[in-house]
């Protein structure tokens, strides 16, 4: 599979992490980072084992928050307990996708630097295209930013 990756993130490291229920798309989504030469960290669990997904959530979000990592990819059943677990983390906007747009919209206008998936609701092959659009679009900025900056006020 081939995709466009408009700003290349090979002097960056993706972190990703998932519970039981994220394994299979977990792998889909590595092997997309291989064949596009990006740095990543995968923080499991790996196949076998179970694991909590609000401690998940965190070992990876405190990555991202203390510049380990610029963005991050998390997974669970649905997407949602993993996302509002990462959302608990000061300096963490993560967004549950489940569609291209809202991948896509959520770096344009919120500037989110996680992306939540459920496993049990994607397939792969859209997982792997949320990855893709989430990792290659940039923030707008202006009127979004002042928005954006509000979020960060209310959580100081
Ligand atoms: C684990 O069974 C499941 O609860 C978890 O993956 C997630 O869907 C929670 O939101």
């Amino acid at each position: 599979m081939e995709f466009n990756i408009l700003r290349r993130v090979d002097k960056i490291m993706i972190g990703i992490g998932n519970d039981h229920a994220g394994i299979e798309i977990k792998n889909a989504i590595i092997e997309y980072f291989k064949e596009n030469g990006i740095e990543y960290k995968d923080y499991g669990c790996m196949s076998g084992e179970k694991c909590d997904y609000p401690q998940k959530a965190k070992e990876v979000c405190d990555d991202v928050v203390n510049g380990v990592l610029e963005k991050a990819i998390l997974i669970c059943g649905t997407g949602i307990g993993i996302s509002i677990a990462a959302n608990k983390v000061k300096g963490i906007r993560a967004a549950c996708c489940s569609d291209y747009y809202s991948a896509k919209l959520t770096r344009q206008h919120n500037d989110a630097n996680v992306l939540c998936m459920g496993g049990r609701v994607v397939g792969s092959g859209l997982a792997i295209e949320l990855a893709d659009v989430f990792l290659k679009t940039e923030f707008l900025g202006g009127r979004h930013k002042r928005r954006v900056d509000m979020i960060t006020d209310m959580e100081n």
